[in-house]
């Protein structure tokens, strides 16, 4: 017993380990449950009771020397940067964080204005909370019009007093601040987002995105609008596109029309996107009224122009068949990311 004790600790003296690795199987090997030392301690009870003694002495000895030794090793190896925790691989590919999508309103919003700005018309943005002069009155709808009342407003002051405050409900309004501001002639797009106090549903909702347009020059025709609402059909459904112009009224257009593309889906033959019909209504359009033209200071003997809005939201629907506008906002990525491919 006694050499292999003598053993042991010129063993523990001359350790020379260098990784947190070696340094914990060297702890095993001598102190763990199985260790030499251990076994030592075992083989002790049945020495001599005269050597007792002086084995006991040796063997507590050699165990305070060699957990001594190991703890400072292992200082040691921290120290130089070997921690006792696994080691980091820096040679690893780095976490991979998942790309977002753009929004398909946002796709398509500006999709709808880049045709414009390829047909030369400029961008305009204007506030979302307006006052009642640029989204109505200025507009043709006298206080009290019932046509006040095909665009349920929210209002945010009391819509007793003069000129309230509210929510825009088109971005109309932003055509009348170009119309008092900008120089003649005028050829710009409003997109924007507009608000509606509608009760939601798959087709409609109290929030949603327009994007308007405004032309105004000297003899400015309705064949101009045809055209350029033709071209625009065609740019965004495809070069095949018919549309058709159905009258409508609008208080600040006169004549005013409704405008359908032929269904994309099924080529004008009827299915069930058309209803049957083999049309698809995508815009509201007509030319400006002369009132519209004079309240915004425009003289409307000289100059003459066209206007159109549509819904981006519902554009959107009809090139992707999207069926319940809620998707767009309730922001469940499963739908987001079937829009990736169109960044
Ligand atoms: N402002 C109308 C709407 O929100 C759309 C429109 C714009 C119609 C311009 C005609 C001309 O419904």
């Amino acid at each position: 017993m006694k050499e292999r004790i003598e053993a042991l600790l010129a063993e523990v003296e001359n350790l020379k380990l260098r990784t947190a690795q070696e340094i914990e199987d060297a702890r095993v090997r001598l102190l763990g449950k199985k260790g030499e030392i251990t076994a030592l301690f075992d083989e002790f009870r049945n020495v001599d009771k005269d050597r007792k003694r002086e084995f006991g002495q040796q063997l507590n000895r050699l165990k305070t020397l060699a957990a001594a030794k190991i703890e400072e090793l292992k200082s040691a190896a921290e120290a130089a940067g070997q921690s006792s925790a696994p080691s980091e691989d820096l040679s690893a590919p780095g976490d991979s964080y998942p790309l977002g999508s753009r929004h398909p309103v946002s796709i398509c919003r500006e999709e709808i204005v880049r045709i414009f700005r390829k047909f030369g018309y400029d961008v305009a943005e204007g506030p979302e909370v307006e006052d009642d002069w640029h989204v109505f009155e200025a507009l043709n709808f006298p206080p009290e019009h019932p046509a006040r009342e095909m665009q349920d407003t929210f209002f945010v002051t009391d819509n007793s007093q003069k000129n309230p405050v509210l929510l825009r409900t088109h971005t109309s309004c932003v055509q009348v601040r170009c119309m008092e501001t900008m120089k003649l002639p005028i050829r710009v797009v409003c997109p924007g987002r507009v608000f509606r106090n509608e009760a939601i549903s798959a087709r409609a909702h109290c929030i949603f995105h327009q994007v308007e347009g405004l032309y105004i020059d000297e003899n400015v025709t309705f064949a101009d609008m045809k055209q350029a609402i033709l071209l625009f059909a065609r740019e965004m459904f495809g070069p095949e596109t018919q549309i058709r112009m159905r009258p409508s009224y609008f208080p600040f257009t006169e004549p005013s029309a409704e405008v359908d593309v032929s269904c994309n889906i099924c080529k004008g033959k009827g299915c069930n996107v058309c209803k049957g019909t083999g049309w698809l209504e995508i815009l509201g359009c007509g030319m400006v009224d002369p009132n519209v033209l004079e309240a915004s200071g425009i003289d409307s003997r000289k100059y003459s122009g066209f206007a159109f809005g549509m819904g981006v939201e519902r554009i959107a629907m009809l090139k992707w068949q999207v069926k319940d506008l809620r998707n767009y906002f309730e922001n469940d990525l499963r739908f987001l990311k079937e829009f990736e491919s169109n960044i």
